[in-house]
């Protein structure tokens, strides 16, 4: 038989994964010591997935500055001493033979929170923990959250910095792909949207204004990394809301990304306002089309064609199969699944008929419990 899509191999920049199957950034708050360095837990966990044959495994969202993280629990790349965790992270899925990438975010006015662990500050004021550093583009709060405080200009400029500090660590600890965060509400897209960016300054008023700081930070991002390191950016496509980002906005922001240096487009939606999502099984794949037309003419500054990566309640083979076979995007990434299920890839192979284990992406270790 020939080789399902899904495991055939993606080329981004230089590299190349073996299939285009993607373990997304999931947040695991796992950092007990609440210094953001990373644990055995995370090396096991992500180092699983590698095993289990996901192509590209993506850490979950770290911060790069200690009142960006979304919880005190979360890991973190703000300074030079969390390196060496993130280099063990990269030395086990490289071992496992996959390419490793890590989320890099700022939580913005959604930052501090105590998400599901059970030192949750019960009746607590509102969602943010209480003393947190808060900021946004504009003291616009969201709902059940505290206030932010409108980061100053420079403010807005050192954030970029840290960005781009914390990309140069990334690339130190070997990662071959850095993700930024500009989806769900976390202050890249905050900026972007005109829902939580009301500034009059350079950095909103306008779509232009608004794009600034992403596109400012893609590139210093990109100038940080060098010239190997793949670039890839999450969006939320849509806010679903009235007079909030559109599919059409984002497909006019693409190539910009793209022309700043940006090789991957991993699409998401909405997280900055509360709003009625139409959740359904690829419901988000039609954005991530949307964008992979806006980009079908750019070509990246490292040469090749820019990937769009789509997710979203992608649970079949046949129906990730049938996505990436129809170009509606070059990569599927499946996240709950993956985390009741770390061999999801091996399995998938096995559902489309696929016997060659080698091809499938199964441990020769384990070939002999492979399906008759
Ligand atoms: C526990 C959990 C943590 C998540 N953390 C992140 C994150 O750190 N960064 C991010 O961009 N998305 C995060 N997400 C969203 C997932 O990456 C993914 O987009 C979402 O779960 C939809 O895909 P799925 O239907 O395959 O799970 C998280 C989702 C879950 C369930």
């Amino acid at each position: 038989m020939s080789t399902p899509t899904i495991l055939r191999p993606l080329t981004m920049r230089g590299l190349t994964a073996r299939n285009r199957l993607w373990l997304p950034p999931m947040c695991t708050y796992s950092v007990d010591a609440r210094d953001g360095v990373v644990t055995d837990w995370h090396v096991l966990h992500y180092a699983s997935r590698a095993q289990g044959a996901f192509g590209t495994v993506i850490v979950e969202a770290t911060a790069i500055a200690p009142n960006g993280r979304l919880s005190p629990f979360d890991l973190g790349l703000w300074d030079d001493s969390q390196v060496a965790g993130h280099r063990r992270i990269v030395e086990a899925v490289h071992a496992a033979g996959s390419l490793a990438g890590v989320q890099l975010g700022h939580g913005g006015r959604k930052a501090g929170t105590p998400p599901w662990r059970p030192d949750a500050a019960a009746g607590a004021r509102t969602a943010t923990l209480d003393g947190w550093d808060l900021v946004g583009p504009s003291a616009v709060a969201y709902p059940q959250h505290a206030e932010p405080r409108a980061l100053r200009a420079d403010e807005v400029r050192a954030v970029t910095a840290d960005f781009a500090a914390a990309a140069r660590r990334a690339a130190e600890a070997g990662y071959d792909v850095v993700e930024l965060h500009g989806a769900h509400g976390y202050l890249i897209h905050e900026f972007l949207s005109p829902l939580s960016n009301t500034r009059t300054d350079e950095f909103g008023g306008s779509p232009e204004g608004r794009r600034r700081f992403t596109l400012q930070t893609a590139a210093a991002v990109r100038e940080a990394v060098g010239g190997e390191t793949v670039l890839g950016i999450r969006l939320s496509a849509t806010d679903w809301a009235e007079g909030g980002l559109t599919g059409e906005d984002t497909a006019e922001l693409a190539p910009q990304l793209v022309a700043a240096g940006v090789d991957v487009l991993h699409i998401s939606t909405g997280g900055n306002v509360p709003a009625q999502v139409p959740v359904g099984p690829g419901y988000q794949v039609p954005f991530a089309a949307q964008v992979r037309r806006a980009v079908a003419g750019s070509t990246t500054p490292g040469g090749g064609r820019p990937v769009v990566v789509t997710v979203g309640v992608i649970t079949e083979a046949a129906q990730a199969e049938q996505i990436v076979g129809t170009e509606q995007a070059d990569a599927v990434a499946v996240g709950r699944p993956a985390l009741r299920e770390p061999y999801l890839p091996v399995r998938w192979a096995h559902d489309l008929g696929v016997d060659d284990w080698r091809q499938a992406g199964l441990p020769i270790q384990y070939w002999r419990g492979a399906w008759g």
